[in-house]
């Protein structure tokens, strides 16, 4: 079904009939998922458009990924190169965050979707893709995620090295994917699955640049656009 059908069908009845998601268990609520290269500023957005819906009436939870979770910390310690979770190989990392989704799913976003609510999550299934498509093959990645849900809208932020430059100088990183060279790889990267993937990962791109407001006033544009 494609993008404008699923939201026409959300609107009709108050967000509760949305259909069974490609690779998910049939819940009302409705995913999306926030996604950008490092420095997008997918964290902040995130959490400003769930504010936003909460405050326009909607019953409305952030999360992200990794998650905080038993899987998710491993991988935080592999990303920052803490310990023996440093050494930890490319597959066997796009194992690990496909595993953090599951647990995350389990745990987090379908007991959420199915009390009707409307879960932004911070990174997803695109990252996964894009990020550890570089080193690992599509089709065995595409196994390892064939059971998490896909989302009914995942926003892209699309930013300049620049921007995602600027923007990461300020904070303490995870160091494995942050380097310019390799952030410009994985941008490519997303900017071609954006179209390859764009009908069963109901992508849409949204300009990222420029402050906060802005951004959050498209991302704001774009939800309701599909919500109508
Ligand atoms: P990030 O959003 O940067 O977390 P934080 O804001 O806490 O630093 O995510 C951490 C890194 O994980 C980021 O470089 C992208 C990467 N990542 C993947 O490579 N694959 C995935 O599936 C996910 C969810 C994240």
């Amino acid at each position: 079904m494609v993008p404008r059908q699923v939201f026409a069908s959300v609107r009709a009845n108050a967000f509760a009939l949305l259909p069974p998601a490609r690779g998910g268990i049939a819940t009302p609520g409705i995913l999306i998922a926030i996604e950008g290269i490092d420095g997008s500023g997918i964290s902040t957005q995130s959490r400003a458009l769930t504010r936003w819906l909460k405050d326009s009436g909607h019953s409305a939870v952030c999360t992200k990924e990794p998650t905080a979770g038993p899987v998710g910390q491993l991988i935080r310690r592999s990303l920052r190169g803490q310990g023996s979770a440093a050494h930890v190989s490319e597959p066997v990392l796009a194992a690990l965050f496909a595993a953090d989704r599951l647990d995350h799913l389990q745990r987090v976003i379908e007991p959420a979707l199915g009390r009707g609510e409307i879960v932004v999550c911070d990174r997803y299934l695109l990252s996964s893709f894009a990020y550890q498509s570089l080193a690992v093959d599509m089709d065995w990645l595409r196994q390892l995620n064939r059971r998490a849900r896909r989302p009914d809208l995942t926003l892209w932020l699309t930013v300049s090295p620049a921007t995602s430059r600027q923007r990461r100088v300020s904070r303490v990183t995870d160091e494995r994917y942050e380097s310019d060279d390799h952030l410009a790889l994985v941008s490519a990267q997303m900017r071609d699955l954006s179209r390859r993937l764009s009908g069963e990962l109901h992508i849409l791109p949204v300009d990222g640049e420029g402050s906060v407001s802005d951004v959050l006033t498209r991302l704001q544009a774009a939800v309701t656009e599909r919500l109508r």
